[in-house]
């Protein structure tokens, strides 16, 4: 059975961590959050240690066997929260973005070298059936492809005023959502050449991204499309269209367990994702 500790309990992604920890078995030892409405932990893991003190939190990961610190913190902790678990002696499963600058991916590097732990990512996106074909097809052919992403995932008044709405903390619109078809871009059609921002606004960013194998315009809005005069129905429309195919993004919520099996395996190490971590850089 794994040992699992898990910071950021309170939050929304803590959730789908927690269910995946169960499904697989495991059992969470301990908990930090600076909030305390966490009630729910009762009924899966009831007797999970839980923390309101950072350093009371390490202090107990410390030479406890914990295979995997899960961090779910905000974007702009991730970095200290993850050196801090590998120097506790942990692995860690860290939420996208794992870090918001490069130089910070460089120096997990040189941590992990000197614990001998590592540090893998949540990019769930990866898994989904329809990408991992369509990564397939595209690998066997040289031609350039044209592709065109609409991602309304819509947000309430309550986004304008959480750290994902501020830049530092969250790397803003791009980093924090746009990220996961950024990565997927990246995954599937090769090395970024260039990236151009064509409209910019606190709620909607539209642009094109040049490819090794594609020019992709995209369009990401966490505005409410059934009040913009678009043909948009639904406040949820995530599509990508490659030549005239359609690929719908929506499914990819159901993935956490999926990214926690291949974590266990090995894989989704952050060297993987290192294209987006950099790209991530210049989106900020
Ligand atoms: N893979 C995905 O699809 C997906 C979806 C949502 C969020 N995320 C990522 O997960 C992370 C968390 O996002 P969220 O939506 O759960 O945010 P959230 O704001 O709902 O939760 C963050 C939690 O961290 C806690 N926290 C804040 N400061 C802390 C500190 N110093 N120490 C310990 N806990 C602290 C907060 O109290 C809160 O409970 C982000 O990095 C986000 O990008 C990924």
């Amino acid at each position: 059975m794994k040992n699992f500790a898990l910071i950021g309990l309170a939050g929304f992604v803590a959730k789908k961590h927690v269910k995946c920890i169960n499904q697989l078995k495991g059992n969470l030892v301990a908990a930090l959050d600076k909030h305390d409405n966490v009630g729910f932990i009762d009924s899966i893991f009831p007797k999970c240690n839980f923390f309101k003190n950072e350093s009371n939190f390490f202090s107990y990961v410390k030479n406890r066997n914990i295979d995997y610190v899960v961090i779910c913190s905000p974007s702009y902790l991730h970095f200290n929260h993850i050196k801090r678990s590998l120097l506790s002696g942990s692995n860690v499963i860290v939420e996208k973005p794992p870090v918001i600058k490069f130089e910070d991916y460089k120096k997990i590097l040189k941590l992990e070298k000197k614990t001998k732990k590592k540090c893998f990512c949540i990019f769930q996106l990866r898994l989904d059936k329809k990408l991992k074909k369509l990564k397939k097809d595209i690998s066997q052919k040289n031609k350039n492809h044209n592709v065109n992403i609409k991602y309304f995932t819509y947000r309430g008044n309550w986004y304008f005023k959480s750290w994902k709405n501020t830049k530092n903390h969250s790397g803003g619109l791009l980093v924090n959502i746009a990220i996961h078809f950024f990565d997927i871009l990246l995954w599937i059609f090769g090395d970024l050449k260039k990236i151009k921002i064509t409209r910019k606004s606190e709620s909607r960013v539209e642009g094109i991204i040049f490819l090794e194998k594609a020019i992709a315009k995209w369009i990401v809005s966490i505005e409410d499309s059934n009040n913009k005069n678009n043909g948009i129905k639904s406040k949820y429309y995530r599509i990508m269209k490659i030549n005239k195919k359609i690929i719908n993004f929506d499914k990819f919520n159901d993935l956490h367990l999926t990214n926690y099996k291949e974590i266990i395996k090995g894989n989704f190490h952050i060297s993987e994702f290192v294209k987006i971590i950099k790209l991530l850089s210049v989106l900020k």
